[in-house]
């Protein structure tokens, strides 16, 4: 088989880059691993910065977004029995959409194959070979049988777990990583959220977030420890650890119920340098990882399969070489930055260890950011996505 770009992965990232090639009228592939079943079920996070609220309009996937997402101009820190709202709007002018990453996924999954786009679901890619060559391959395994994709470009979206890296060789990258000393235990449930807007709340027992999917749909994390296990927590211990961590008057608002999911998810920053090798490119997640403290995951993702398509648009449009030259750190220029704002969020928002000045440091922080406009500023336009 050949294509222009094989794409590794059937995430945010592989699925929206098909998306904005198919708009210049590039051919890709996409080879995924897991079932279309498995992709759509996966429950991850839920704030699209207007960056990538703009791409999904760009390539006409918006419709259900607009119709389901809700619009959001602020967000509130909690913290020292209160609560403080961050006014996105007025700070920078922009909000940002909630919308699951799971619905998302599920619309560029139909749009791509209503558009006829080619993807397949249970293809695990095992290696990409000759990428220092013009005919990259990517070989993957589907039904048993191994099959050979022939391309000009090969672009791995395939995550942190995934083959991309590895087909360059982690010994010729440089690999800068930082992993946290707690995870999240998230629940979702079918029951109101507690506030219009999330809340991420700071307590001496740890960090605590209310987001939402829906008016009738809530997500909520508390942090735990790293060797946690969702065994050992029932719906009412997880919804009393929750209201301890928030101020009493939105303690007792809070409406809960039994979980649909529970999961507990590691925290780590990850960045890969340089994100290219000849012909392979890396986009989201398969070259960096961000706590999800600053909501910037799949955001990023949308960044790198941006400049990923300006690049290779360029290239077969006009044979022009310098933005794929110049992809990797371009990417990266946004990268760091998103990974520095998640860091230090998660540094303000989470329980360290138990030195008491540890709490007083991150308060004092909080009530600062509270009373400061430039701080409120400088908050409000990370969180909402630096421009692309
Ligand atoms: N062959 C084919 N597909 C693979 C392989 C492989 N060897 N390895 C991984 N995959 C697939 C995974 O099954 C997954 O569907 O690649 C896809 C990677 O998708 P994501 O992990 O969602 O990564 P990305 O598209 O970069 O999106 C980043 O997703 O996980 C969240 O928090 C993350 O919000 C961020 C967003
Ligand atoms: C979520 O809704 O899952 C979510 C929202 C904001 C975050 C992280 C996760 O920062």
């Amino acid at each position: 088989m050949r294509t222009q770009v094989g794409i590794i992965g059937s995430g945010p990232a592989g699925l929206l880059l098909a998306h904005l090639l198919n708009k210049q009228g590039i051919e890709s592939v996409i080879v995924e691993r897991q079932s279309r079943e498995h992709v759509e079920a996966r429950i991850r996070a839920g704030v699209l910065e207007q960056g990538t609220v703009n791409l999904l309009r760009e390539v006409g996937v918006h419709a259900r977004m607009e119709c389901e997402g809700l619009p959001h101009d602020g967000f509130a820190l909690a913290f020292a029995g209160r609560q403080e709202r961050i006014d996105m709007r007025a700070q920078t002018g922009k909000g940002v959409m909630v919308y699951g990453q799971t619905e998302v996924t599920r619309d560029l999954i139909a749009a791509r194959l209503a558009a006829g786009g080619v993807i397949h679901f249970e293809a695990p890619a095992l290696a990409v070979e000759d990428f220092a060559s013009k005919q990259p391959r990517i070989i993957y395994e589907k039904n048993g049988q191994r099959h050979e994709l022939t391309c000009d470009f090969v672009v791995a979206c395939d995550g942190y777990h995934g083959i991309g890296r590895k087909s360059i060789g982690e010994d010729k990258l440089n690999l800068y990583e930082k992993l946290y000393p707690f995870g999240w235990l998230g629940i979702l449930a079918d029951v109101p959220p507690v506030d219009e807007e999330l809340i991420y709340a700071n307590h001496a027992r740890g960090f605590a977030l209310c987001s939402m999917r829906s008016h009738t749909r809530s997500r909520y994390y508390v942090q735990c420890a790293l060797d946690d296990k969702v065994e050992n927590w029932t719906d009412d211990a997880f919804w009393d650890e929750l209201r301890r961590r928030l101020p009493p008057e939105t303690a007792e608002r809070l409406i809960t119920g039994p979980r649909l999911e529970m999961s507990i998810a590691p925290l780590r920053s990850f960045v890969t340098e340089p994100m290219r090798a000849g012909q392979l490119l890396l986009a989201g997640d398969a070259a960096h990882i961000v706590p999800p403290t600053g909501a910037k995951g799949l955001n990023l993702a949308a960044s790198d399969v941006y400049y990923a398509a300006q690049a290779l648009t360029a290239f077969y449009a006009e044979n022009r070489h310098d933005l794929l030259d110049a992809y990797s750190q371009t990417c990266l220029r946004r990268v760091w930055k998103a990974v520095r704002f998640s860091w230090w969020f998660t540094g303000l928002m989470h329980k360290f260890d138990n030195d008491p000045i540890s709490h007083r440091l991150q308060v004092a922080e909080l009530d600062y950011i509270a009373s400061s406009n430039a701080a409120r500023t400088s908050m409000a336009e990370n969180y909402v996505g630096l421009p692309f």
